[in-house]
Parts: C-alpha cells; sequence; structure tokens
C-alpha cells in the first residue's frame, strides 16, 4: 500500500508516470472523482445496452438480430465490470449505484435521453455515438492512472472498435440504398448529430481535476473539434447533410466550424430531463424490480450453499 504526505507529493507520483492502485491510500479527493467518473461511465453502459436491447426484436433479419444481442450483452458486460471498479473504491455499493441511477438520482450519458424514433435511428446511434463514446473512452484509456478503471477500459476499447466497424457498416447499407433509407437517415442524422457532438461536453475547465490527475488525456474541446473534422466530411462524402445553416470551413485554420453549441439540452440531460429521459429511467427500474426473484434466488442460494 502506498501513501502520500500531501496532494503535491501525490501529483508528482501522478506526473511521474504512477499508477494508482485500491489499496493505496489515495486522496479522498482523487477517490472521489474518479468514483463519479467511473460511476457515470458504468451507468451509461447500462442504460446504453438497454437501448440495444430494446432493438433486437425490430432489427431487419436474423444477421442484425444476432448482432444486436451479441452488442447487448458487450454493453451490459461493460457495465458489470465498471460497477466492479466503481465499489470497489468503497464510495457506494453496486446496488446503491443500481438503485440511485432507477431512481432517477444518478447522471448517464447524454445520447440515451433521446428516443430512437426509426431503424435509422439505431443506424445513427451505432455509427455516431458509438464513434463519439469511442474517441471520449479512447482518450481515457491513453493514460488513466487508476489501475483498475485502465485495465477494464482495454477490454471495453477493443470491443467498442467492433461497434465503430459495425456502424459504419450499417451506414453504408443506408447511404447506398434506396432513396427512402437516404431520406430514413437524412431524418436521423438530424436528430442525432447535436446530441453526439455535445457527448464530449462543455470546454474543459482548465483546472479540471481529471485532467490534472491524468485520468483524461484530453481536453472535451480537442476532442470534440477533432470529432467534427472526421465525421463532417465523411457524412457529406456519402451525401448527406449537416444540420448546421452555419457550418462552414475555415481555410485559414483549415478546419470544419460548427455554429456555436447550445448547451441548454445537455444540461437537461444531466438532470434527466431530456426528451426521453423519464420513460428510458422508468423502464430500466421496472426490468430491475421484474427481475428482483433472480437476485432473491442467487443470494438465497449462496447462503445455503455457506451454511452447508
Ligand atoms: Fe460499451
Ligand atoms: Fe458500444
Amino acid at each position: 500500500m502506498r501513501a502520500w504526505t500531501d496532494l503535491d507529493d501525490f501529483q508528482t507520483f501522478i506526473d511521474e508516470g504512477g499508477i494508482v492502485e485500491p489499496n493505496d491510500d489515495m486522496p479522498d479527493e482523487f477517490r472521489q472523482e474518479v468514483f463519479r467518473f467511473v460511476e457515470f461511465h458504468a451507468n451509461s453502459e447500462l442504460m446504453g445496452g438497454l437501448t440495444e436491447r430494446d432493438w433486437i426484436p425490430k432489427a431487419p433479419g436474423l444477421r442484425l438480430k444476432q448482432i444486436f444481442l451479441a452488442k447487448t450483452q458487450d454493453e451490459i458486460g461493460h457495465a458489470h465490470l465498471l460497477y466492479m471498479v466503481a465499489a470497489d473504491m468503497g464510495v457506494k455499493s453496486r446496488n446503491q449505484m443500481i438503485e440511485e441511477l432507477f431512481s432517477g438520482k444518478s447522471r448517464f450519458h447524454n445520447v440515451f435521453h433521446y428516443q430512437a424514433v426509426t431503424w435509422a435511428d439505431q443506424v445513427a446511434i451505432a455509427f455516431l455515438v458509438d464513434a463519439a463514446a469511442f474517441a471520449s473512452q479512447r482518450a481515457v484509456f491513453a493514460e488513466c492512472t487508476y489501475g483498475p478503471y485502465k485495465r477494464v477500459l482495454k477490454r471495453i476499447v477493443a470491443e467498442e472498435g467492433f461497434h465503430l466497424r459495425h456502424g459504419e457498416d450499417m451506414l453504408m447499407t443506408l447511404a447506398e440504398g434506396s432513396k427512402l433509407q437516404h431520406s430514413m437517415f437524412q431524418d436521423a442524422l438530424e436528430r442525432w448529430w447535436w446530441p453526439a457532438v455535445q457527448l464530449f461536453g462543455p470546454d474543459s475547465d482548465p483546472n479540471d481535476p481529471l485532467l490534472k490527475w491524468k485520468i483524461k488525456s484530453e481536453r472535451n474541446e480537442t476532442l470534440r473539434t477533432a470529432y467534427i473534422q472526421k465525421f463532417v466530411p465523411l457524412l457529406q462524402g456519402y451525401g448527406f447533410e449537416i444540420p448546421d445553416d452555419e457550418l462552414r470551413y475555415d481555410d485559414e485554420a483549415k478546419k470544419w466550424v460548427t455554429s456555436e453549441i447550445d448547451w441548454e439540452p445537455l444540461k437537461a440531460t444531466m438532470s434527466n430531463g431530456g426528451p426521453d429521459s423519464r420513460r428510458r429511467i422508468a423502464d430500466a427500474a421496472t426490468n430491475w424490480a421484474d427481475t428482483a426473484w433472480v437476485r432473491d434466488a442467487l443470494d438465497a442460494a449462496t447462503i445455503n450453499r455457506e451454511a452447508a
């Protein structure tokens, strides 16, 4: 077990490339910040996984159903791993985190507060949202000074890489398909472009402790700008229109510049007041309650085995 004399001593350790492990006597500020971040990530994986699950019966064809089954399993698996890492930090138990999520007390990523209206929305989620989530998770994995989080991220990032490729594959089907498929994706793009861009969050606070302690390796605005540079030409190349009248290419800076971002929709989702927040949380909570008998049976089986 390592211990540090004060925050300066801890900072030197971080700056020299140190990795913090759960048994270390880490500063409480670090514990709280990392816990909050991992809990948010875990909640987002779970809520994202439930969105994928909703589309298994509606996915067109057996092959896509199998893919959505596998993807749902991946996302729920990510949530499991992350809840384990979070619970080991000793701030909240796993049950407490789940209960707070389903009672609407906790936060999760903005993109899971919107409704997926058509199949094309699901493609937009796989193509745009998974890519945004992948970019931000990879940027955490690049440094990540909390050992257990870094180790589970290695697996999560690898699996998200597959999701990304699958999103590209589905997008190509719609982009190169019939006129109707093309216009369905255009409609979905209008619903998902801004939430995907906003997933990175507003510009990072210059004193963001997560950057200082190298949990995150990139500032929000750096990731957001890189995402826009990649996806604007990609979508335009497929013949889609970005829903932003003021979008322009700045010849001098050699980059795409969007109109000023309205952060109000993001803020609304962070207080669970997004367009579909209420239904999604209630749906997840009902499922949790309906499956209580499975958890109770497992608990009883464990107790009986221990008693034997
Ligand atoms: Fe995931
Ligand atoms: Fe994913």
